[in-house]
């Protein structure tokens, strides 16, 4: 029993390192990928946040089973020096057990995100908020923020966003609100559904209430200010939605990106001046093609690129089996950018993947290639 035990903790332990010196040798897409405990990272859906040379991995907690794909426990956050290596630092955003709290254990948090606020010196966290027991309904965006940048950080609210504004680039003869208008089962792809979208139909529903917010991910420009990006309009259309000085209000200054077109999952990246998307389409938990889209202003006009994908075709349809989440700038490194995706297990959440793959550019153009394994010493 005694030997089972010695040899059992030497494996355990030999894997652990083998493990670890795999990790510092680079990424190894869709493997597991340990902290510095020997637990798979568990911060799915998540977002980097590059503070006082250190970069810190926000996401998504899981558990096992598919009640993992509500929030059991909230949002756990990581540190690293160089990517590969990651610190778990615990748990940033805790789900409570008081049902009378929006943020009661058993909602739904996806795709958090942070920044920091220069002005008043704090910590930002906004996540896709979901009602406990109503599916995805609510559609809300919520707000915690703290002093610290692992946290704990304290719940504020959550919003529907931007009720009494009309997108900025909404032409007056949509402007009118309309609340009742129900048009249950509707088949957004069909001409009839791409009509009402195309002239606002779900804008004009909730104008009073706030808009949809699922998808979303946080942009920080150059100038300091910060923008919201969200899947809205039932997943439809984008909201490129500006953020106040703070982060945390809406300014009520946004504007619809790729109307109809059912993008999910965008995350940005700046190059040159110009603005680059890499979102997915509405498959639920299971991939499908990526698609790249570039801009002069990050409020838009968006102009599609195409699928950024350069795989087989198996590998295309699916982003390399991954769904994006953020991309990530390699500190130290001119244009180096780390894509970010998810790799979803809903069976069992927790055993979700990261696909972080280097985004290369082919033609000026920033395109996706699949690598077994990699290091940052693939950027220049
Ligand atoms: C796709 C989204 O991108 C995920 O974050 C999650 O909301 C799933 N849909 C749920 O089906």
């Amino acid at each position: 029993m005694k030997k089972y035990l010695i040899s059992s903790i030497l494996l355990l332990s030999t894997s652990l390192v083998f493990a670890q010196k795999q990790e510092s040798s680079g990424f190894t897409p869709g493997k597991l990928w340990l902290d510095n405990k020997g637990v798979h990272i568990n911060a799915h859906g998540g977002g980097i946040l590059f503070h006082n040379k250190t970069y810190y991995w926000f996401g998504e907690h899981k558990v096992e089973g598919e009640e993992g794909n509500k929030a059991m426990v909230g949002v756990h956050v990581y540190s690293s020096k160089n990517l590969t290596q990651w610190k778990d630092e615990g748990i940033a955003l805790s789900v409570v057990e008081d049902t009378t709290s929006l943020l009661v254990k058993g909602c739904i948090i996806e795709r958090p995100k942070v920044i920091y606020n220069k002005k008043t010196k704090t910590f930002v966290m906004w996540f896709h908020h979901e009602l406990k027991g109503q599916g995805y309904k609510a559609a809300l965006t919520g707000l915690a923020i703290s002093k610290k940048i692992t946290g704990p950080y304290q719940y504020i609210k959550s919003i529907n966003p931007n009720a009494g504004n009309w997108p900025m680039n909404f032409p007056d003869s949509f402007k009118k609100a309309d609340p009742k208008l129900n048009v249950e089962g509707m088949k957004w792809k069909s001409p009839e559904g791409q009509k009402l979208l195309a002239e606002g139909y779900f804008v004009r529903r909730d104008y009073s209430k706030g808009q949809m917010a699922r998808d979303m991910t946080l942009f920080v420009d150059d100038d300091g200010k910060a923008y919201h990006i969200h899947s809205s309009e039932n997943n439809q259309t984008l909201h490129f939605a500006e953020l106040t000085d703070d982060y945390q209000n809406f300014t009520g200054k946004y504007t619809r990106v790729l109307e109809g077109k059912a993008n999910e999952a965008p995350a940005i990246f700046k190059k040159d001046g110009k603005y680059y998307m890499i979102s997915s389409g509405t498959t639920g938990w299971d991939p499908n093609p990526a698609r790249l889209s570039v801009a002069d202003h990050i409020q838009g006009p968006w102009k599609e690129l195409g699928d950024p994908s350069r795989g087989t075709e198996a590998q295309n349809k699916t982003t390399f089996w991954s769904q994006s989440t953020y991309i990530i700038p390699v500190m130290g490194k001119k244009n180096a950018f780390i894509y970010m995706g998810d790799r979803w297990t809903p069976k069992n959440a927790i055993d979700g993947r990261y696909i972080w793959l280097p985004i290369l550019f082919e033609d000026g153009k920033p395109i996706l290639r699949w690598f077994d394994q990699w290091d940052l010493s693939i950027f220049l």
